[in-house]
């Protein structure tokens, strides 16, 4: 495809891989072979891969191209859920893979990555396409760029893009010191960074429902909006992460970024038009907007957890300090609650709870908007109407879709309110499976549509919200562990909602 305007391109909407090679920096790593090898084969199962399409992986390890195909193969029996496993079709998929092993830090490894894309690009006509995804260690990013801009394989005859993975940089500085290192290189239009929740489905849809519809937004905004909850929960613990986990925690790991995008996706206004500067423009806007807590209110605003001991499942855990890789007096936040405030005319004196926690009773990912109760209690005081308000409940995973709860009369002589749902379920509307998020972020990378990758001004502005908090947190002693694996979190977050009269729902 053209690389001219996509955008208004028939393959926006049934979009297919053009011609190019993907060159993964990483490739025996974890992500490459849990994530991108089988999102790639997707494509290829859903006939979205042409044959002008070839993979290029690079790591450390020495083998060959064969050893690398046998590699993925066994990765693909391991990871690939829901699509089945097609030998005929990985035989020409598998064709496609190619390896280079070579260190990062070494011009050689550039070298021979420049042969083989010469190579491959005559071969598989690939146009002088490329896009470079950095699935290594975080610290080796810049010396990939500087090493692929030293090699002059950041230019060529068709377009040469980055795909760069979190964490950018573990606070606002380093971030920024990244980002000055990425674009030395390559321009900020050709830098795609991944947040792979703005790759969901169900996170897309928050676009379409909001701005496909006629009669929600009249509704969404500080007069009729009570608060709105984020909550992305996980019963995972730290999965053999825990060397980086404990120097992130989840006020870095989810909030800083994946729940501060749905918060953006829920909060922005409507964009002029659907194209990926216009849309992500709105979206950094609401970021922008976002109150930058002060010093002296973060203790109000803010809540860090950690998790001891505890059962999920029945299945006793261990706690957080005891986990392989953390050390018994870590001070990591395992959960991270925050109260933000959007500075605009639409948001103003609205709360947006955001919580992101591990070792949590159950996986569920969800955004509800409250709504303010009816202005009148017709129906007497105590009736249910005002305990449940209007909840819009958009959830993300496991299960996809949106309910509105409302009052409804319940059968009977009298007048007695009982809250109802009314449900929207993806899978009993539309029956199709929905790509995962890299199969839709791999897709348009290569298309060139970044509306759902973070730029710049968005991960700064992201980082400006949370500095403040991490700044107070590092000269806080926290009284850790403060929450059992599997509850849901430590009762200082309970405290933090019912300040404003609220509370946090059960998922
Ligand atoms: C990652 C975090 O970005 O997102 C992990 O680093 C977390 O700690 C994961 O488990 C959650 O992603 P998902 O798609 O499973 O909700």
């Amino acid at each position: 495809m053209a690389e001219g305007n996509p955008f208004q391109d028939a393959l926006r909407f049934e979009r297919r891989v053009p011609p190019c090679a993907l060159v993964i920096f990483g490739a025996n790593g974890d992500l490459a072979r849990r994530k991108l090898i089988p999102a790639l084969y997707r494509l290829a199962y859903d006939r979205r891969l042409m044959p002008a399409f070839a993979i290029i992986g690079i790591s450390r390890t020495r083998m060959t191209d064969d050893e690398f195909r046998k590699r993925m193969r066994s990765a693909m029996e391991e990871f690939l859920t829901e699509t089945p496993f097609d030998a005929s079709l990985w035989s020409s998929f598998g064709a496609g893979l190619h390896y280079v092993p070579g260190d990062v830090n070494d011009p050689e490894t550039y070298r021979a990555l420049g042969a083989r894309l010469e190579q491959i690009g005559s071969q598989q006509q690939t146009g002088g396409n490329v896009l470079f995804y950095l699935s290594t260690q975080p610290s080796q990013y810049a010396a990939v760029a500087r090493g692929l801009g030293a090699a002059g394989l950041d230019k060529g005859s068709g377009w040469r893009r980055l795909v760069v993975e979190k964490p950018f940089g573990h606070d606002l500085t380093s971030s920024r010191e990244l980002n000055r290192e990425l674009q030395e290189v390559f321009a900020e239009r050709d830098i795609y960074r991944i947040d792979h929740y703005l790759g969901k489905e169900t996170v897309q849809n928050i676009t379409a429902f909001r701005f496909g519809n006629g009669i929600f937004e009249p509704v969404w905004n500080r007069r009729y909006v009570n608060h709105v909850q984020i909550t992305a929960a996980e019963s995972i613990g730290v999965e053999g992460r825990g060397a980086y986990y404990q120097e992130a925690g989840a006020l870095r790991d989810m909030i800083q970024n994946h729940l501060l995008q749905l918060m953006a996706t829920i909060g922005m206004e409507p964009p002029a038009t659907f194209e990926p500067d216009t849309v992500r423009h709105e979206r950094a806007k609401l970021l922008r907007a976002i109150r930058i807590p002060r010093p002296e209110e973060v203790a109000e605003i803010a809540v860090a957890g950690q998790y001891g001991p505890g059962r999920i499942g029945g299945e006793d855990l261990a706690g957080f300090r005891e986990e392989p890789g953390v050390s018994p007096d870590a001070r990591t936040d395992t959960y991270a609650a925050v109260t933000l405030f959007v500075e605009n005319w639409r948001w103003a004196g609205v709360p947006f709870y955001l919580r992101s926690g591990k070792r949590l009773p159950k996986r569920v990912t969800d955004i509800a908007v409250q709504f303010n109760p009816a202005p009148l209690s017709l129906f007497g005081e105590d009736s249910a109407a005002a305990l449940s308000p209007n909840l819009m409940i958009v959830r993300i995973q496991p299960e996809e879709g949106i309910s509105l709860r409302f009052q409804s009369k319940q059968p009977g002589s009298g007048m007695t309110l009982r809250p109802v749902t009314m449900d929207f379920n993806y899978g009993s509307s539309f029956g199709v499976r929905s790509p995962s998020a890299y199969e839709t972020l791999l897709l348009d990378a290569m298309a060139g549509d970044a509306t759902l990758f973070a730029r710049q001004d968005m991960v700064d502005a992201s980082w400006g919200v949370v500095q403040p908090i991490l700044d107070a947190w590092k000269d806080t002693r926290h009284d850790f562990p403060d929450y059992a694996a599997g509850s849901w979190g430590p009762a200082a977050a309970d405290r933090m909602l019912a300040r404003r009269g609220h509370t946090w729902r059960v998922p």
